[in-house]
C-alpha cells in the first residue's frame, strides 16, 4: 500500500524538478503530464486498490500531483514564448521593407461635396454646418412653410417618435434659419450636410442623402447677382464651356424661384440616359429669400434682400463617377470605395 504513495511522491518530486525550458521540452511536459495519454490517468486508477479509509489522502494527492503539472506547464509555456520572442527580436533585420500601411479613401460624396465647397470658399462663401435633428419651425415654419402648407407635401418628413416637432431634416434650408436667427447680414455662407426624406429606396432615390446649401444677404443682393453666382460656380465644376438655363420653378422659401440645368448634350449613351434625351440636367433648386423669411428670422426685408440655392449631392456624384446606381453609396461596400481611392 505504501508504494502506491511513495509512487505519487516520486511523480510529484518529478513535476517540481522539472524545468523544460525549450518550446520541444514544454511540449514533452505537456504530453507526458496533461496529455490525452499522460501517465498521471493509469496512477488515479490505483483508486481502487486503496483502503476506504485512504482514499481521502490518496485523493488530495492525485490533486495536488493535477495542479501541480498545470501551473508547471503554464508557467513553462509562458517563458518559452518571451525567449523565442528575444530570439526573434535579436535577429530582427532592421534593413527589410516595412509593412505596407494602406491608406484610406474618401467617399466619392465627400469628394464632390468637398469640389462644392472649395468653388464657393474661392468667392468668399464660409462653411456654416447645423443640426440633422430638427425641429418643425427651423426646417419648415421659419422657411415660409407653417403647417398646412400644401408644399409640406413636397419632403415625406421623417418625426421623431412621440413628437410633432422634432424631426429629420428634409433640406439644408434649415441651417438657413439657423444662420440667419444667430448672425446678422452681410451673411454669406455654404451649409453641406445631410437630409432625409421618407422615400421609397430604389436605384434613383434613398431616404437619406446629401445637400450643399448657399446663403448670401445683404444690401442690394440682385437676382443677377444670383445667376452670375450660379454661372461661376457651373463653369468651375462642370469646364468654362458649360451652358446653363434657369427655369421658373416654385419653393415656398424663395420668390422667385428657378432650377437651374446644365447643358451635358446627347452625344454618349450615358448623357443621352442622364438628361432622358434632352441634353439638359437639372442640379439645382434657387431663388431671392422670401421676405417672409427674412422677417420670420428677425432680418429686416426692407433693408436687405438675398439669394439661397440649394443641390443634391449624390446625383452629381453618380454622374461624376458613372456609378448606376444611389444604394451603392450608403453601403460601404469596401471593395467599392476602394475604386475611388485616386480621387481628390
Ligand atoms: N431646399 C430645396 C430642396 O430641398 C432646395 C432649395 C434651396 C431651393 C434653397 C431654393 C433655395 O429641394
Amino acid at each position: 500500500m505504501a508504494s502506491i504513495f511513495d509512487e505519487g511522491k516520486a511523480l510529484l518530486e518529478e513535476i517540481n524538478a522539472a524545468s523544460p525550458s525549450t518550446p520541444e521540452e514544454v511540449e514533452a511536459f505537456r504530453i507526458r503530464f496533461l496529455g490525452s495519454k499522460n501517465i498521471v490517468k493509469p496512477f488515479m486508477g490505483k483508486m481502487r486498490e486503496i483502503a476506504n479509509d485512504q482514499k481521502k489522502e490518496f485523493g488530495l494527492l492525485i490533486k495536488s500531483i493535477k495542479e501541480a503539472a498545470e501551473s508547471k506547464f503554464q508557467a513553462a509555456k509562458v517563458q518559452s514564448e518571451i525567449a523565442a520572442e528575444d530570439a526573434a527580436s535579436a535577429h530582427l533585420d532592421l534593413s527589410a521593407p516595412g509593412e505596407p500601411i494602406e491608406l484610406g479613401s474618401r467617399h466619392p460624396v465627400s469628394v464632390t461635396m468637398n469640389r462644392i465647397i472649395k468653388i464657393f470658399e474661392r468667392i468668399g462663401f464660409t462653411v456654416a454646418e447645423e443640426r440633422e435633428i430638427e425641429d418643425d419651425w427651423h426646417n419648415f415654419t421659419a422657411m415660409n412653410t407653417p403647417e398646412d402648407h400644401p408644399a409640406r407635401d413636397m419632403q415625406d418628413t421623417y418625426y421623431l417618435k412621440d413628437s410633432s416637432d422634432m424631426l429629420l431634416r428634409t433640406h439644408t434650408s434649415s441651417v438657413q434659419s439657423r444662420v440667419m436667427m444667430s448672425t446678422s447680414p452681410p451673411i454669406r455662407i455654404i451649409a453641406p450636410g445631410r437630409v432625409y426624406r421618407n422615400e421609397t429606396i430604389s436605384a434613383r432615390s434613398h431616404c437619406q442623402f446629401h445637400q450643399v446649401e448657399g446663403l448670401y444677404i445683404d444690401k442690394g443682393v440682385s437676382f443677377a447677382d444670383l445667376k452670375q453666382t450660379l454661372f461661376h460656380f457651373a463653369q468651375e465644376m462642370f469646364g468654362s464651356n458649360i451652358k446653363i438655363r434657369l427655369r421658373p420653378s416654385y419653393f415656398p422659401f424663395t420668390e422667385p424661384s428657378a432650377e437651374m440645368d446644365v447643358f451635358l448634350g446627347t452625344d454618349t449613351d450615358r448623357t443621352y440616359r442622364l438628361t432622358k434625351g434632352t441634353g439638359w440636367l437639372e442640379i439645382l433648386g434657387c431663388g431671392m429669400v422670401d421676405p417672409n423669411v427674412l422677417a420670420n428670422c428677425n432680418i429686416d426685408p426692407e433693408v436687405y434682400t438675398g439669394f439661397a440655392f440649394g443641390m443634391g449631392i449624390e446625383r452629381t456624384a453618380l454622374q461624376n463617377f458613372d456609378i448606376g446606381d444611389i444604394r451603392l453609396l450608403f453601403e460601404n461596400d469596401i471593395r467599392f470605395l476602394r475604386q475611388f481611392a485616386s480621387a481628390l
